[in-house]
């Protein structure tokens, strides 16, 4: 049996297997998970030996363990370190789910169940492609090294610490990620960039306690209005950011680049079907693949405060909340634009209210030129698997850690993605294509194996 031979013949086991990966509900953000982080970390330390790997760590940290592997018996062959995050987002709203979602299912092609996309589904293509070639030829072609973190959904704060601390162990040729999105169904794709993340959030205080609002209305700040005031006041009428020094350094959009982006095969028509509002808005200025890719953005993700249960309750809150995000470009420093964030906050903000910023978690941009022989090697390979040639994007998203390698050690990062944008990533029904499943196993095991000719 040859390679695709092994792989194609293992379908059913393979999914067999990853089913009951995503059985584990390992949600990073919420401590009644701890259990099942741990055993999510032990399942990937258990899969990587049988995949092949006979050293194999799991590493205590701060917050959630980190899996390490490797195998370095090709002396004279590259070395590479594969990341991905055995993690996931919550799963609430629970009754929008199809399907429980930890209980996975197969539907009309697709696998669906929290993580299948983001991440177990692809990293466990990673696995399956390596305990394949591992098994047809008794060893792998190059030197591998395996990190698989626990806090990617929660800002991956433990990992810059390890990095730091473990360069010589950390070190190699080259980053690998599958943790992104193709372009499109039937289009295989290479990132080059990613935006970057600063997560914040405020409490704004008034009354010392919750007040009767016929009582004390009219006369009295209410911190829920004061809140929704202030977030109406950071973007101004071209959904520009409306924060000073902002967009101080962040780069034009290139021409070529504009012509690049311009000659992918993105369909608008795609894209407002999977986002389904009734109407569009974004900077003025831009196309929609600039403003999801290129541009910095500032986005309310939550707001709490005051009464939300059955009927009515007439009362001022005593406190309003926010949970809010900055997308970042090259040349936004995260530590610069966060304080930029909270003067303004603070600046627009009346006497009435204490206001309590934090900024949770940060990651920088990251923007690469994808000229590196590695970048053919992995276009090559994803021909091998999806029969189509691989284009190169960008994307919205953010993955601290490969701007920490990419900073770190000047390596090229790959990353081929094989989610869909319309796969509810971080939402009820999220799923995988199963077909850029299979045929992602296939062009990542081809990917490994023709590394060993770089
Ligand atoms: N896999 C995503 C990042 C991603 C998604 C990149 C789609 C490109 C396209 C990752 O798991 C993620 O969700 N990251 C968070 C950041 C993190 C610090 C919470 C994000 O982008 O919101
Ligand atoms: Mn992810
Ligand atoms: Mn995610």
């Amino acid at each position: 049996m040859n390679l695709t031979e092994l792989i194609e013949a293992r379908r059913e086991q393979h999914l067999a297997e990853l089913c009951e990966f995503l059985r584990i509900p390992s949600v990073s953000a919420k401590s009644e998970h701890k259990p099942d982080i741990e055993l999510a970390a032990k399942w990937v330390a258990d899969h990587l030996r049988s995949a092949g790997f006979k050293t194999v760590e799991i590493m205590p940290t701060n917050l959630h363990p980190l899996v390490y592997a490797e195998s370095l018996e090709a002396p004279g062959k590259p070395t590479v370190l594969f990341y991905g995050h055995y993690d996931v987002q919550p799963p609430e709203p629970l009754d929008l789910w199809t399907s429980p979602a930890f209980q996975p299912e197969a539907r009309d092609g697709n696998l669906y169940g929290r993580g299948t996309a983001d991440d177990k589904g692809q990293v466990h293509i990673h696995l399956k492609a390596l305990e394949c070639l591992h098994q047809i030829n008794g060893k792998f072609p190059i030197n591998i090294k395996v990190l698989i973190e626990g806090e990617e959904e929660v800002g991956s704060v433990s990992l810059w610490d390890y990095v730091q601390t473990h360069k010589e162990k950390l070190k190699a040729d080259a980053l690998i990620v599958s943790d992104t999105s193709m372009l499109a169904r039937s289009v295989p794709s290479i990132t080059y960039g990613l935006r970057g993340l600063n997560y914040y959030q405020i409490e704004l205080s008034g009354p010392g306690r919750d007040l009767h609002s016929g009582v004390y209305g009219g006369a009295v700040p209410n911190p829920l209005t004061i809140l929704t005031e202030l977030f109406a006041k950071l973007h101004d009428k071209s959904f520009r950011v409306a924060v000073p020094g902002f967009y101080d350094g962040v780069d034009a959009v290139s021409a070529s680049e504009r012509k690049a982006l311009k000659a992918l095969p993105w369909k608008s028509k795609d894209f407002k079907k999977a986002v389904g509002a009734p109407d569009y808005c974004g900077e003025k200025g831009f196309t929609t693949v600039e403003r999801l890719w290129i541009r910095p953005t500032l986005e309310l993700n939550g707001i709490w405060g005051g009464y939300q249960g059955e009927g009515a309750k007439t009362v001022i809150p005593s406190k309003a909340f926010a949970k809010f995000s900055t997308r970042l470009v090259p040349h936004q420093e995260p530590k610069k634009i966060a304080k930029l964030v909270e003067k303004q906050i603070r600046k627009l903000l009346p006497k009435s209210v204490h206001c309590k910023f934090e900024l949770l978690s940060t990651g920088k941009p990251w923007v690469a030129a994808y000229h590196a022989p590695i970048f053919q090697v992995a276009q090559a390979a994803l021909q091998k698997g999806f029969g189509k040639k691989a284009v190169f994007i960008r994307e919205g998203g953010s993955i601290p850690f490969v701007t920490q390698m990419h900073d770190t050690f000047k390596i090229p990062c790959v990353l081929i993605g094989f989610g869909l944008p319309d796969e509810n990533a971080h939402a009820p029904d999220e799923h995988l294509a199963l077909e850029n499943y299979y045929d992602g196993i296939k062009a990542i095991a081809h990917f490994y194996e023709d590394l060993a000719s770089l």
